[in-house]
Order: structure tokens, then C-alpha cells, then sequence
């Protein structure tokens, strides 16, 4: 079976509640026929009411972040059934602002990921390196390393995972990684899978590519055999830039 395809929104830190309703309602009906799966990772605070708005669509609204417990003192943190219960149905775990600007470590990120597995949540987990490792062609490394640390002791049917390659130099920059080098790192993503959970398992697992997606370069990107869709920062947060991905 092909694995879905599936395109994420990163919203990031924009986007007030009343400002995320109205975004879903322009974007619904420019997505009512697509067939690829559309997710929209929003702000805490507009969870509910994005998910409220996302109903009767085929949008899926999730989370950027969570905490790896499931509840205590720890100010300012969320937790997975938290995410839950406020609509969140995905969370994305291990984005490399949450590894880079908040020191996230691999071994928080595989706490969060076992977490957020446990609470039945759908799980993005971001691997990719950074401009100094690319340059020092350490990228396999660097994706090994991040992989292997996120999915130790998971168990071998896992399902509900997503990978998304996120080359950090290609974050927010406009600079894309060229469709043939995703292609080529999203393969060894996949060996590496392979080698944890067996072909079997690993063969349904999607993996995106993510960095300076745009309505001009979606098509090439999915063009690729190894590329089951895209995580979308800047270019989601207008719904019709955004729609044009989806239908590329
Ligand atoms: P970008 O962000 O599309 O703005 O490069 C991608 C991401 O952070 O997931």
C-alpha cells in the first residue's frame, strides 16, 4: 500500500485563535477535493477553536511542541492529553527551533515522542542538519544520530509516526535543498527505518520534506519517489498560497 500523502502547516508563533478560524474557513473550500492529507500545527491557544472550525473539513489540526510527562510543575508546559483534549489530534516533535533556539536534546525529543505515541497522538518527528554539518557533509550522521536516539525502545509496530527531513539551513531562508538531494537523505531516512522497524513496518511510514516549500517548487518535490509530502513554515499562513500547495 502507497503511503498517504500527507501536508503539514507550520504556523509557528502566528496566529490568534479568532485569526486561525478565519484562515480555516478560506482555506476549506480550496482543499475540499484534494486528496493529499492536510494538518495545520497551530499555536497552543488556537487549538480548540481551530479544531472546532476544522470539523466538518478534512483539515486535521495538531500541535508544534509538547511535554514528555503527563502532568506536574512544570510552568508553562502542555501535555499530550492536554493536546488531546483541546482538539489536537498530531503533534510535531523535535523541530529544529525546539533543538536549536530551546536546546532541545535527542533524548527529551525520544521522552516526548514515546509520550505523545502512548497518548495516541499522530507523530512528526523533524530530523535534519545544520549549515555547519551540511558543509562538513556530516548530514547521514547527524540523521542517523537523531533518528536512532528518537526511536530507541519503541515498539516494532508502531504506527501513527510521520518523519519530516528538515535540512535547518532550508528553514525559513527561501534556500531549498534541491529535490534531488531531499530525495536522496529522505532514502536514507527510510534504510534507517528499515533497520529499526523492518521493511514492513517502515514502508507505511510517510516521510516529508520541509524547508522553503512554495506554491513554484511543491511540484518538484513531490515529483520524487522518496517524498510522501511537505511540512510548510512561511508559505501556510495564507490560505490561498497555502491551498496551492496542497493542489500542486
Ligand atoms: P519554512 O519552515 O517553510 O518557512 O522554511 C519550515 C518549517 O519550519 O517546518
Amino acid at each position: 500500500m502507497p503511503v498517504k500523502t500527507i501536508i503539514v502547516g507550520n504556523w509557528k508563533m502566528n496566529k490568534t485563535a479568532t485569526e486561525a478560524v478565519q484562515f480555516i474557513h478560506k482555506l476549506a473550500p480550496l482543499v475540499a477535493s484534494s486528496a493529499p492529507q492536510v494538518l495545520l500545527a497551530v499555536p497552543y491557544t488556537a487549538i480548540f477553536q481551530a479544531d472546532q472550525a476544522a470539523k466538518k473539513t478534512h483539515i486535521r489540526i495538531g500541535a508544534q511542541n509538547v511535554h514528555d510527562l503527563e502532568e506536574g510543575a512544570f510552568t508553562g508546559e502542555i501535555s499530550s492529553e492536554m493536546l488531546k483534549d483541546a482538539g489536537a489530534e498530531f503533534v510535531i516533535i523535535g523541530h529544529s527551533e525546539r533543538r536549536h533556539i530551546f536546546n532541545e536534546s535527542d533524548e527529551f525529543i525520544h521522552k516526548k515522542i514515546v509520550r505523545a505515541l502512548m497518548a495516541d497522538l499522530m507523530t512528526i518527528l523533524c530530523v535534519g542538519e545544520t549549515e555547519v554539518e551540511h558543509k562538513e557533509a556530516k548530514t547521514k550522521e547527524v540523521l542517523e544520530r537523531q533518528l536512532t536516539s528518537a526511536l530507541k525502545d519503541l515498539p516494532k509496530n508502531t504506527s501513527n509516526l510521520v518523519v519530516a527531513y528538515e535540512p535547518v539551513w532550508a528553514i525559513g531562508t527561501g534556500k531549498s535543498a534541491t529535490s534531488d538531494l531531499a530525495n536522496d537523505m529522505h532514502l536514507f531516512c527510510r534504510n534507517c527505518l528499515i533497520k529499526y522497524f523492518g521493511k514492513k513496518q517502515a514502508n507505511q511510514i510517510p516521510i516529508l520534506y520541509g524547508g522553503s516549500v512554495k506554491p513554484s517548487n511543491i511540484a518538484e518535490f513531490m515529483k520524487q519517489e522518496h517524498i510522501n509530502g511537505v511540512l510548510v513554515g512561511g508559505a501556510s499562513l495564507d490560505p490561498k498560497n497555502f491551498a496551492k500547495i496542497v493542489n500542486y
